[in-house]
């Protein structure tokens, strides 16, 4: 082979995570149960890390951490419903003791709705939902994850989305959520990370998950220009690229990174 030539890397299905590379860390994944959560949880595993994951459907969450378990991994599960504080204040704190700590958290949890509806036919409750969800959530996850987060090399990630950020979203609630998401990151940045706890925004493009689907079938039923939404859907990605991210995120590795990172 030329030397001009890369050598072929061949698509296994994972993103590329160098065992060792959490070894001895604590990591908690909040929305676990699936798609890009859940692979961070395997991931996350398959790096060495001790994982707690946490998300409001419970035996999701369970079944994340038996796959974790069954790779080796130290992994348990809990309920949690982000938009409930004292649920997550008591899942922090049951965790930090069953760890001993906690040194990452990736906050994944998120949801999709309103995909192709005009502002004029927005619900309000479907307004306030998303915004529960995809805004209070990770507040409330920060304020009780920062009681408990490593000083010195802790790690905190939220998941947002170029939605909101880099362009706008098919959603109106959707797109405000992650935007403001996105806002608190800076925010927290500022606080925490004078204090050793490094914050990111990580904010993917479009992924092959279940909210993703979801979503497509929404535009579609909402009336979405229908050629739009094919191209979407073929060129989505998988949700172990952006795992492998977040695991990099979690790594001491990258204490010289600061701020948003994107990826495809
Ligand atoms: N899939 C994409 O194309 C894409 C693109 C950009 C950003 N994102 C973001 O990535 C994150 C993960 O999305 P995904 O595509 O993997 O979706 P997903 O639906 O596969 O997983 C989301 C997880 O969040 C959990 N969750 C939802 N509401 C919750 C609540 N109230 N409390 C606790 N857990 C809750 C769900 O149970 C689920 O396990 C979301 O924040 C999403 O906005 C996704």
């Amino acid at each position: 082979m030329s030397r001009d030539t890369p050598p072929a890397v061949p698509d296994t299905g994972r993103g590329p995570t160098p065992a060792g590379l959490l070894a001895d860390r604590r990591v908690v994944v909040v929305g676990g149960a699936s798609g890009i959560g859940r692979a961070t949880v395997t991931a996350a595993a398959a790096a060495g890390a001790a994982v707690a994951v946490l998300d409001a459907d419970t035996a999701g969450a369970e079944s994340a951490a038996a796959q974790a378990r069954a790779a080796g991994a130290w992994a348990r599960a809990r309920g949690v419903d982000v938009t409930v504080e004292a649920e997550v204040a008591d899942a922090f704190d049951a965790v930090a003791a069953e760890l001993g700590g906690v040194d990452a958290v990736l906050h994944v949890a998120g949801v999709m709705r309103g995909q192709g509806l005009d502002v004029r036919d927005v619900p309000l409750d479907l307004w306030a939902r998303v915004i529960a969800v995809n805004l209070t959530g990770p507040f409330l996850v920060a304020k009780h994850a920062a009681r408990h987060l490593t000083r010195g090399d802790g790690v905190l990630v939220l998941v947002g989305s170029k939605a909101g950020v880099q362009s706008g979203s098919g959603s109106v609630p959707y797109g405000a959520s992650k935007g403001g998401l996105h806002g608190l990151a800076l925010t927290l940045t500022r606080q925490l990370g004078p204090q050793g706890i490094r914050v990111h925004a990580l904010c993917p493009g479009d992924i092959d998950t279940p909210l993703m689907r979801r979503s497509l079938d929404e535009a579609r039923a909402n009336g979405a220009d229908g050629g739009r939404v094919s191209a979407i859907e073929a060129a989505l990605g998988r949700p172990e690229e952006v795992a492998s991210v977040l695991v990099l995120l979690a790594s001491p590795v990258s204490a010289g990174l600061a701020g948003t990172v994107w990826t495809g």
